[in-house]
Order: C-alpha cells, then structure tokens, then sequence
C-alpha cells in the first residue's frame, strides 16, 4: 500500500515538481532592458558573493547580514533556491534570492538589495517580477518574504507589487531584535 502511494505520489507529483524545476529554473545569462538602461541578467555563483558582500555593506551600513558562508551553503542548493544578480558594464548593482519549497508551495524571498547608486531605476522591482513569474511557472500558491518594520522603502515597493502584511515576527533581527513584517503574494489568483 505504501508503496504504491509512494509510486503514486512520486508520477503524479514529486516527478512533475522536478520537472517544472528543471525546465523554468534553467535560467539561461542574457542581456535585459529596464527603464531603457541595459543590464546582464544571471545566475548567482560562487565567485560573485565578494560582490554580493560589497552590496551588503553599502546598503546595510558597513554590515553583512548574511555572511560568506551563508550565501556559500545557499548557492550550493542548486535544486531548492534560487539566486540572481545584474550586472552593469560588469559591475554586479543587483541581487535577489528566494527559498522554494515544493511542499507549501511557498516561494520566500532570502534577500534583496540594489547598489546604493543604481537605486530607484526600477531594478528591485524588476528582480522580485522574476521571482514571482517563477513561482508562477513552478505553479506554486505564494511569494512571502520579511522586511524590517522600519524599512518603509522596500515595504512600498512590495506594496506596489500586490504584497499584503500578514503578521509580525516579534524581536525577528538577530543584532538589534527589531520587528518583521511578513508580507504575501497570493498568486494563485494572478490571472
Ligand atoms: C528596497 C530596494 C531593494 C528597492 O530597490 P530599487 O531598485 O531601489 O526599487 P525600484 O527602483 O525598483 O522601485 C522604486 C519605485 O518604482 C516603482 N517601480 C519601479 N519599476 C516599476 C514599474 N516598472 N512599474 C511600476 N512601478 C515601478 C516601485 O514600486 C517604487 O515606487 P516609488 O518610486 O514610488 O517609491 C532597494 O532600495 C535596496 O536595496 N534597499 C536596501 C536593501 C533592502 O532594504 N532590501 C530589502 C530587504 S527586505
């Protein structure tokens, strides 16, 4: 019996995940124009966290969050995350990245940050866009992520996207025990 569920489960649903997977998250690098400036869309690897860091530090006041080895060991899940920079002329200005989980059909947003320069070009908006067309295509139910309570910035430009507030996470940040806010994205009534 429990076999046979299992052989159930994996044809009709585990097999068909990976397939989705496999197709829609084979992101291949390529050129994008947004707001009419040309950038360099693609996969985040190993060698651009240096930069990914920098990022951090500029927007983030000398600090990094998320350390080396955090988005070392995030890199490294290949089937389960999904992370992604732009670069301009080169220069890494832009990077998003997102935990997939097939089984709450639950897409998070990790991270996201613009290079202090590059901001208010639309860039962040362009990047969480793509995390949402993807979760659409892994035909997922949601896009959650936490933002700050004090970050009023990103919280617009998820409001704009369609996110809504859904609850708090008391004493969420690790060095000064501010508050979240999580927000979500229902897409499974995106038409
Ligand atoms: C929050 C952050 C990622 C936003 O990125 P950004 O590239 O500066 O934002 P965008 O330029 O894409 O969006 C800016 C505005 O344009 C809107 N916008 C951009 N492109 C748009 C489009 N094509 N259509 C409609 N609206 C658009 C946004 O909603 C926003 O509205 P506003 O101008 O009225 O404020 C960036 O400020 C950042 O890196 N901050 C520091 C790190 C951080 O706080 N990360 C979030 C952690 S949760």
């Amino acid at each position: 019996m429990w076999k046979k569920f299992k052989e159930w489960f994996q044809q009709n649903f585990y097999n068909k995940q990976v397939q989705l997977r496999e197709r829609y998250l084979d992101i291949k690098n390529h050129d994008v124009e947004i707001n009419g400036t040309n950038y360099f869309l693609a996969k985040a690897m190993i060698p651009d966290i240096p930069e990914i860091l920098g990022i951090e530090r500029a927007v983030y006041g000398g600090q990094t969050p998320w350390d080396e080895r955090a988005f070392r060991t995030e890199l490294m899940r290949k089937s389960d995350r999904l992370y992604l920079v732009l670069r301009r002329n080169d220069w890494l200005v832009a990077f998003i990245g997102c935990s997939l989980n097939d089984h709450t059909k639950d897409c998070h947003i990790t991270n996201v940050a613009v290079a202090p320069n590059f901001q208010n070009h639309g860039l962040g908006y362009f990047l969480v866009n793509i995390i949402i067309k993807k979760a659409r295509q892994l035909k997922y139910d949601k896009v959650t992520l936490e933002v700050r309570v004090s970050n009023a910035r990103a919280q617009k430009l998820y409001r704009d996207i369609g996110f809504v507030d859904n609850g708090l996470k008391k004493d969420y940040y690790f060095n000064d025990r501010e508050d979240a806010l999580n927000m979500i994205l229902d897409i499974t009534k995106i038409g």
